[in-house]
């Protein structure tokens, strides 16, 4: 047991409400997430739809606020009309150079995000599509019955809107790997005029458009369609999978802690520039520690690429400790952070793994379903002091902590990070400058290795334990690369 750690939770400044979409998810035509993962018709574990019965309990599980869904890259030459109505045809996919079926399109998106009990969010194709096509979307999906889009999806037998409320306008558009890129300057003016239609066509629709953390992309994009705009989206994947050929261990992993929060802050402070601090809010709408291997095509070596990037052993405490201190990040900075999706739900590096059998729940899925069902609705101020981590060459604090309380300040939960890979370490925590004191309960995930998972043999390796503990004092003691809840007994 190390030096001590301090976590003051201060109770004078109140608490504010967080946006529960910060546990979203993200869904791509890409590899095995929609066709062999959350869709597989045929299956024995499948509905008469062909959604995975097996995958719907798993997600709903997590509570999953919302989907964003279909790309990615994958967006930016997809056109919606190919995957809806009874005559769909394969068409090619010019993101990852296969084949898409359309098999799985808007209406079954809609229908399988309403099974696991989430709000669909459409990305639109900003790349190869036009402004047209984007607010033909929105008639298809919202409107009643006027017009012919809307019709169709009555035709289509969906009587009823499909009320998608949150709609993101591209995907990545500032990069040389999407289909049909744009300049800073081209950019905005599109926006700008997707917005107009889009809104023209449900003005009550909440608008997100692709974002960096790069102040000439950003500044930019706000000056020509800020005041359409009620999010920017941003993208972080931190750690570049399969280095070296094999993944990050452990140590190199703790020092991308602190790299979430730099991305915040900056898009924050671009934000306030532009004067819209309080008036738009950021969604990390893709999120994961891991990066993409991605080759395209079908070539046997692009399969074994992508094939690989599903190895549940690659996917350990590690990616459960970066979660949560990733899941802080927009708990501290709920002000502005409204949405964060991890990216994907399913298969490659999600929280959830889908073989033709069955599901391995990884070690974030349970970070995801701590903070979804262990966490209080509001979010208060958490100072931490301490320890700092010495980690192949970077410095990052050993303990990560927020907490959060329900609106009577009565019920208090607080999630814990400890990052140190073999130590437990001390931890005094102070509720409005009291030691707290008294029976809580407990929630650990740290399984018996930082280099722990769960695959198919040992799908329980890695799994939240609950005890009841007595506090004194303040004093807990934090198991080594473990993510923590504790919730003081009333
Ligand atoms: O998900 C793979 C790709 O990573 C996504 O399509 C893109 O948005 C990101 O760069």
């Amino acid at each position: 047991i190390g030096t001590p750690n301090s976590v003051y939770i201060e109770t004078h400044h109140g608490f504010r409400r967080y946006n529960p979409m910060i546990l979203g998810q993200f869904l791509e035509h890409f590899h095995r997430q929609v066709y062999g993962g959350v869709f597989e018709p045929g299956s024995p574990l499948a509905d008469v739809h062909g959604f995975r019965l097996d995958v719907i309990a798993a997600l709903r599980e997590l509570n999953v606020p919302i989907v964003r869904w279909p790309g990615g890259c994958f967006v930016s030459a997809y056109h919606w009309t190919h995957g809806v109505g009874a005559d769909r045809q394969p068409s090619y996919d010019k993101a990852w150079c296969v084949e898409e079926p359309n098999t799985f399109g808007t209406d079954e998106f809609v229908t399988w995000c309403r099974l696991i009990g989430a709000e669909p969010y459409l990305c639109t194709n900003a790349g190869t599509g036009t402004p047209e096509e984007m607010s033909d979307w929105v008639e298809y999906c919202n409107l009643e019955n006027t017009g012919r889009w809307a019709r169709l999806r009555q035709a289509n037998g969906y009587a009823q809107p499909h009320k998608v409320q949150y709609w993101s306008i591209g995907n990545e558009n500032y990069g040389s790997w999407e289909m049909g890129a744009k300049t800073a300057d081209e950019w905005g003016y599109f926006v700008a005029e997707s917005a107009k239609m889009m809104k023209h066509v449900d003005p009550t629709i909440k608008l997100l458009a692709a974002a960096l953390p790069d102040l000439e992309w950003t500044l930019k994009l706000l000056r020509h369609a800020g005041q359409y705009l009620d999010y920017v989206s941003i993208h972080g994947y931190w750690d570049p999978l399969w280095q070296n050929d094999q993944p990050s261990d452990y140590a190199t992993c703790m020092t991308r802690a602190l790299e979430p929060e730099a991305a915040i802050r900056m898009t924050e402070h671009i934000l306030a520039v532009a004067g819209f601090e309080g008036r738009i809010g950021i969604a990390f709408d893709e999120w994961n520690l891991r990066g993409w291997h991605h080759p395209q095509g079908n070539s046997p070596e692009a399969i074994t690429v992508r094939n690989r990037n599903d190895l549940n052993a690659t996917y350990t405490m590690a990616d459960a400790v970066f979660s949560a201190g990733f899941l802080n990040a927009c708990l501290r900075h709920s002000k502005t952070v409204g949405m964060a999706n991890m990216a994907p739900v399913v298969n490659t590096r999600g929280p959830l793994f889908v073989y033709p059998d069955g599901v391995v729940k990884r070690t974030t899925f349970h970070v995801l379903s701590m903070y979804a069902n262990l966490l209080e609705a509001n979010v208060i101020d958490t100072w931490v002091s301490g320890e700092t981590l010495e980690c192949v060459g970077k410095s990052v604090p050993a303990v990560d902590a927020v907490a959060t309380c329900d609106d009577d300040m009565q019920t208090w939960s607080v999630a814990l990070v400890n990052r140190h890979a073999e130590r437990a370490v001390s931890c005094q925590i102070y509720l409005g400058g009291m030691p707290l004191n008294g029976r809580c309960s407990l929630t650990v995930l740290c399984g018996d290795s930082p280099d722990a998972y769960n695959d198919l043999t040992h799908p329980d390796r890695v799994t939240p334990i609950a005890s009841e503990v007595m506090i004194e004092c303040g004093a807990i003691t934090l198991s080594p690369h473990a993510v923590s809840v504790i919730r003081p007994r009333i």
